[in-house]
């Protein structure tokens, strides 16, 4: 047993110093969207679909610095609301995309909602998000 937590520690240490990527790239565009709507996709989905992410102490911490770090590359890469002039007139389409994932409770994913209770969107929230994609 004393052999098998020594292991385990040693392991939890090692992979602290694996690299991990934890980027900020500049904000190119901010998404077009009226304060109300930009303050609920802030607190519930900027940490995966931003620039801006906030890398949180236990983000650092390894393996849970592996599972974030790849949230928010493969987020990012889905949709940046940092990088809105990419979307070049595909925006209501991303629009339409954003609603249909918050209606069907999809996102922001329930990990992330576990760890951060003010990204459980209200009824009212939810709507507020509804008219803006235009639905
Ligand atoms: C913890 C990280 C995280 C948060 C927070 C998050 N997302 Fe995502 N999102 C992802 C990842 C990873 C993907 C790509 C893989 C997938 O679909 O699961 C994604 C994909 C998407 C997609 C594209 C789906 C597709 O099929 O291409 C949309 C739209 C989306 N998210 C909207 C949102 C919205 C809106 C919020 C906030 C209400 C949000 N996400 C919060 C991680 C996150």
């Amino acid at each position: 047993m004393k052999k098998i937590i020594i292991a385990v520690v040693v392991i939890l240490v090692a992979i602290q110093f694996i690299p991990v990527e934890r980027t900020n790239p500049p904000v190119t565009q901010e998404v077009n969207a009226p304060e109300q709507v930009k303050s609920i996709l802030k607190k519930a989905c900027y940490d995966c679909h931003s620039n801006e992410t906030n890398w949180s102490w236990y983000t650092k911490v390894a393996p849970v610095s592996f599972l974030v770090s790849n949230d928010v590359t493969n987020g990012r890469e889905h949709l940046n609301f940092s990088e809105w002039d990419k979307l070049r007139g595909k925006e209501s389409k991303a629009k339409e995309e954003i609603w249909e994932e918050v209606r069907d409770e999809k996102m922001p994913p329930w990990q992330y909602r576990i760890m951060h209770s003010e990204a459980k969107l209200t009824d009212e929230e939810k709507n507020i998000l509804r008219r803006w994609a235009g639905e």
